[in-house]
């Protein structure tokens, strides 16, 4: 659990200000499909929303109760909690998603164990983080550390490195990188 919530404090706000492109997550992501989906820091269920007609149910898991108290709950199933420790049983979703979140986690690689853990055999798997690598990406990270948001940004790469099986690849696009874990 965060020392402070930063996002509690831009949740009301929040989806009307972030961007991302729900149409490559789509590629990325094999969707549509049936079956369940998990949005593990999801927050607001903002990326969820613009899936949801594409899979039978999502699940939007995040750690900022603020964050989740935005997002409309007769569509979406919101869960408060750390995604380094997820309450659902092994192969329980079809895809998995996180996006622009893996940075603020407390832990990478139990993250990563974590929704491998929840995803079922033959299941899709998508990380969505700033790309590192590049220069616009560089002052976000040091503005979020003047902000003292605790964020630490992994190269997709080393993101790759946190799946020790599952057949991996890296799409990166515009300062965007989404690295796919087909398990
Ligand atoms: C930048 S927001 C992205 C929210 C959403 N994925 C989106 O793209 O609209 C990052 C989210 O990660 C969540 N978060 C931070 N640490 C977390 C953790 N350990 N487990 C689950 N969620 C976490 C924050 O509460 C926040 O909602």
């Amino acid at each position: 659990m965060p020392v402070f919530d930063h996002f509690a404090l831009i949740a009301p706000i929040y989806a009307r200000v972030a961007y991302s492109k729900t149409d490559v997550m789509r590629e990325a992501a094999s969707l549509p499909v049936r079956g369940r989906l998990l949005d593990a820091g999801g927050g607001t269920g903002r990326v969820a929303s613009a899936i949801r007609g594409l899979v039978d149910e999502v699940i939007v898991a995040d750690v900022s109760f603020g964050m989740l108290k935005e997002a409309p709950l007769s569509a979406l199933k919101p869960v408060c909690g750390g995604s380094e420790s997820l309450p659902f049983a092994d192969g329980s979703f079809e895809r998995v998603i996180m996006v622009d979140a893996l940075h603020h986690v407390i832990n990478h690689a139990d993250t990563a164990r974590e929704m491998f853990r929840v995803l079922k055999p033959g299941g899709v798997l998508v990380i969505e983080e700033p790309d590192i690598r590049t220069f616009g990406v560089k002052l976000i990270a040091l503005a979020e550390k003047l902000l003292l948001m605790r964020s630490h940004f992994l190269a997709p790469d080393e993101i790759v490195k946190l799946f020790i099986s599952g057949e991996k690849n890296i799409k990166t696009e515009d300062g965007t990188a989404w690295v796919i874990v087909r398990k």
